[in-house]
């Protein structure tokens, strides 16, 4: 038996796909854990893993990648609290949000959400957050809730004195925030997962999606539309966008984010909502069909096609733009990006790289970098990446 057996076994249990890490990496931890429990044959282990849950829990808590941080991609959250103030608040008054966080690694991504929506106008009894995640670990230094300076990144970093009292131990958050978010174990990869919840009407699956294989994030998808409201709204990461394309979700984008709504039984694909870059989520009409007959340039168009999902199509306007204008980063952002929604993790790289030649200081594209790198499981890089944003955010303050 081989390491190939445990990358399967990973596979079926949590829903990994070896090469967004690399096979390399699952061999490393696999042999960590073998050292650990003081067993030199691979079969052996992998007999006893199957009959332990605690090594199960063992295994998932090194081969995970917990990476995450407060108001990570703080446009996300400046849009959902948009969303509230400007739809939720008006219209529903009364109704208790219910929100999901899946996966919540440590918790940052759930409190900051609690955060995001008290500032927006919600009072806590009106908020209901539930945050999922398969690692025990990470759960309970998410219920501790103090924190180190790894969890604030960025240049907006307010919201870390109002909420968060220093202590020697880290940066400990406020009971008033603490109390508003329910965690829970759980395996997204389960099709099962959360069956017996009421759904949800914002969900956040971001940064996860990218770790399945395609059959696995189609189910992912399914269990998605289940759990969550018609008008309910999805967000997935910068990185993820792509992923939702051709799926039973409209997208709406607003600067860099792209935000999914569940389309109602009467709509069809063709029918998606369908918004053009800059139109605001404040003022978007729901269940509209708007036709964007107003693209003159082609690399609007590309765009426009990319967020329709016809990604052969934007691939071939993008590149005829190209030729006739070889130093447009924002072309090389977009190929970037379609080319990884297509799965060609390689061409995207190159493309950023293009794009970050051209202009050193482009964050979207070192962003999609950087992501792509830690993917990949090329966390050296993936890290002089993040330090080189940082040192942006930190110009930009
Ligand atoms: C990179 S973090 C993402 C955290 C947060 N959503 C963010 O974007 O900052 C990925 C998390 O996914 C969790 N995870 C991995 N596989 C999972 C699964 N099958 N079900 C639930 N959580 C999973 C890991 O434990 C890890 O904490």
């Amino acid at each position: 038996m081989t390491y190939s057996a445990g990358e399967a076994l990973l596979k079926e249990k949590i829903g990994l796909d070896a090469n967004s890490i690399g096979a390399g990496a699952i061999a490393n931890v696999i042999a960590q854990r073998m050292a650990a429990c003081k067993i030199t044959h691979i079969s052996s282990y992998l007999e006893y893993l199957q009959q332990s849950p605690a090594e199960w829990e063992a295994l998932i808590d090194i081969v995970i990648v917990p990476e995450t941080w407060f108001f990570r991609e703080p446009e996300t959250f400046a849009i959902l609290q948009q969303y509230i103030s400007s739809q939720w608040l008006l219209k529903q008054p009364q109704r208790v949000l219910r929100v999901l966080s899946v996966p919540c690694a440590t918790g940052e991504e759930p409190y900051s959400i609690a955060i995001a929506l008290l500032e927006a106008g919600l009072s806590a009894t009106k908020i209901h957050i539930d945050a999922v995640d398969i690692s025990k670990q990470c759960l309970l230094k998410a219920q501790r809730a103090i924190y180190d300076r790894y969890s604030f990144r960025g240049n907006s970093l307010d919201f870390q004195w109002r909420y968060f009292q220093p202590t020697e131990s880290g940066y400990r958050l406020r009971e008033q925030i603490k109390s508003m978010v329910n965690f829970i174990h759980g395996n997204l990869a389960d099709p099962n997962f959360l069956i017996d919840q009421p759904p949800y009407d914002i969900i956040f699956c971001r940064n996860l999606l990218i770790y399945f294989d395609q059959a696995f994030k189609e189910q992912t998808l399914r269990v998605l539309e289940r759990l969550i409201t018609i008008d309910g709204l999805l967000f997935v990461a910068h990185a993820e966008a792509g992923l939702l394309l051709q799926t039973k979700f409209n997208s709406w984008r607003k600067s860099s984010v792209i935000t999914y709504q569940k389309m109602s039984k009467q709509q069809s694909l063709k029918d998606k909502i369908y918004l053009p870059i800059k139109e605001s989520l404040a003022v978007a009409p729901q269940n509209k069909i708007i036709v964007n007959d107003l693209q003159t340039n082609l690399l609007e168009t590309a765009q426009a096609a990319a967020d329709r999902g016809c990604l052969d199509e934007a691939v071939k306007l993008c590149r005829k733009y190209l030729n006739e204008n070889q130093m447009s980063v924002e072309a090389y952002v977009l190929m970037g990006e379609v080319q990884q929604a297509m799965g060609n993790n390689e061409q995207a790289v190159q493309y950023f790289h293009k794009a970050i030649y051209l202009q050193p200081t482009h964050k979207e594209a070192l962003t999609h970098l950087a992501l792509l790198k830690e993917h990949q499981g090329d966390v050296a890089s993936a890290n002089l990446l993040w330090q080189r944003i940082q040192r942006l955010d930190q110009k930009e303050a």
